[in-house]
C-alpha cells in the first residue's frame, strides 16, 4: 500500500524520468524540464486514436493525421470522408466521427484553442471523462485523475483490490485521484500508463524492477496476477449476414456505397450488405442480393466486434454495367483513400481471392 502520496509520486516520477518511452505525441519529461509543453492538438489526437487501441497500432496514423492535417483548424476544414478513409482500419469509427466534430468545435467555438479544464472539454464531441483528464493532465498540468485500462491494473495491485470491475471503478478513480500530485500531473498520468505497459503487465509483471514495489500490496502478497478482479464477461453472440461485390471487368472497379444509417461505421463505405446489426442476423444467400447478377460463392469473412462476432457469406459478381442502386465504382487505385473498416477491406480481398472464372474452370481450382 502507498505510503503516502508524495513519496509514491516521487518513486514513480524519478522512474519515468529515467525509462519514459519516446512516443510522437510526447513531450520528454527532460524537455519538459526545460519549458517545453505539449501540443494539445497532438495530446487530443493521440488520446482519441488510443481509446481501445495499442500504441503500436496508432504510431502510423498518428503520423499520417499530424502530415496531413497538422492542426486543428487543418482538420476541422478537411471533408468528413477524408478523416473516415485516413482512420479506415483503425476502428470504432464514431470516434473518427466525432474527432472530426470536435476540431469543427474547438475551430468555430473556441476560436481554435483547446479549453485548459477536465470539465470543459468533457463537453466536447467525443471526450468523455477519461479523455477530459488526461488531456488535462498531460497538455494543462491540471492534476486530474487519468484512469485507463493499464492504470486501473496498477491501482488495483497496489490496495490489493478485491471489488470485481466494473464495480470497482468508483474506488479507483478515489485512490488515483489521491495518489495525483500537484506538481507533474501530466508525467504522473503517463507515468502511471507507462508502469502497466511495461511492467505492472497483464501477465508475467516485471515485480522485482518495479519503482513503486515496497508499496504494493499485491506484490507483497505474491499475486499480482490476480488484479484486476473481473466479473465473468457473458458469452458474446455470433451475428450472420451477406456481402455482395460487384466488379467492372474493364478495370477491376468494386461497388460500393455509404453506410448512412446511424449507428455502427456509420459515415464508412461498404459493398451492398445485408442488414446485419449487434442484435439480429441479416439475410444470407444469393437471394438476398441488392439488385440481379450472377452471384457467386466466394466463401466467409468473419470478424470480432466487441459485443459480437460477424460472419459474412462473400458473394461476388462482374458486371459491365452500373448496378441499379446507390453508390460508385471504386477503382484499384482509389482504394487506399477510401474509408473502408477492417471487415469490409476482408469481404474484398475474400471476392478478390476467390476468381469466378475459376469455377469454370476446375484443374485450375484443384491446383491452388
Ligand atoms: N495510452 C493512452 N494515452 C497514453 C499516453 N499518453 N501515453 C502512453 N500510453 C497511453
Amino acid at each position: 500500500m502507498p505510503a503516502d502520496r508524495s513519496s509514491f509520486a516521487d518513486h514513480l516520477l524519478a522512474w519515468y524520468d529515467r525509462h519514459a518511452r519516446a512516443l510522437p505525441w510526447r513531450v520528454s519529461p527532460q524537455d519538459r524540464a526545460q519549458g517545453l509543453t505539449p501540443d494539445p492538438y497532438r495530446v487530443w489526437l493521440s488520446e482519441i486514436m488510443l481509446q481501445q487501441t495499442t500504441v503500436a497500432a496508432v504510431k502510423s496514423y498518428f503520423a499520417r493525421f499530424t502530415e496531413c492535417w497538422p492542426g486543428v483548424a487543418d482538420l476541422a476544414a478537411a471533408a468528413q470522408p477524408e478523416v473516415l478513409g485516413a482512420w479506415a482500419g483503425l476502428g470504432y469509427y464514431a470516434r473518427a466521427r466525432n474527432l472530426h466534430a470536435c476540431a469543427i468545435r474547438v475551430s468555430e467555438e473556441f476560436g481554435g484553442a483547446f479549453p485548459s479544464t477536465a470539465a470543459e472539454l468533457r463537453t466536447l464531441p467525443g471526450i468523455g471523462d477519461y479523455t477530459s483528464a488526461a488531456i488535462a493532465a498531460i497538455a494543462f498540468d491540471e492534476p486530474a485523475a487519468v484512469v485507463d485500462g493499464n492504470v486501473e491494473r496498477v491501482v488495483t495491485r497496489l490496495f490489493a483490490i478485491e471489488t470485481p470491475l466494473p464495480q470497482a471503478r468508483k474506488d479507483i478513480r478515489l485512490r488515483t485521484a489521491e495518489l495525483t500530485p500537484q506538481q507533474r500531473p501530466g508525467d504522473f498520468a503517463q507515468a502511471m500508463m507507462d508502469l502497466g505497459a511495461t511492467i505492472c503487465t497483464p501477465t508475467r509483471p516485471g515485480c522485482i524492477v518495479c519503482p513503486v514495489r515496497p508499496m504494493c500490496q499485491a506484490s507483497a502478497e505474491a499475486r499480482p496476477e490476480q488484479f484486476p478482479v473481473k466479473k465473468p464477461k457473458a458469452a458474446i453472440p455470433d451475428r450472420k449476414g451477406a456481402a455482395f461485390v460487384a466488379t467492372r471487368p474493364s478495370d477491376g472497379a468494386v461497388w460500393l456505397r455509404r453506410r448512412t444509417a446511424p449507428g455502427m461505421l456509420q459515415g464508412m463505405s461498404e459493398p451492398p450488405l445485408t442488414d446485419w446489426s449487434a442484435k439480429a442476423d441479416g439475410a444470407t444467400g444469393p437471394a438476398a442480393a441488392p439488385f440481379k447478377a450472377d452471384w457467386r460463392f466466394c466463401g466467409t469473412v468473419s470478424h470480432g466486434f466487441t459485443h459480437f462476432r460477424l460472419e459474412l457469406e462473400v458473394y461476388r459478381a462482374a458486371t459491365a454495367n452500373d448496378p441499379p442502386a446507390e453508390g460508385w465504382w471504386c477503382t484499384p487505385q482509389a482504394r487506399a483513400a477510401e474509408a473502408l473498416p477492417t471487415l469490409m477491406q476482408k469481404v474484398l480481398v475474400r471476392a478478390e481471392a476467390s476468381d469466378p472464372a475459376a469455377d469454370e474452370t476446375p484443374r485450375r481450382r484443384q491446383s491452388r
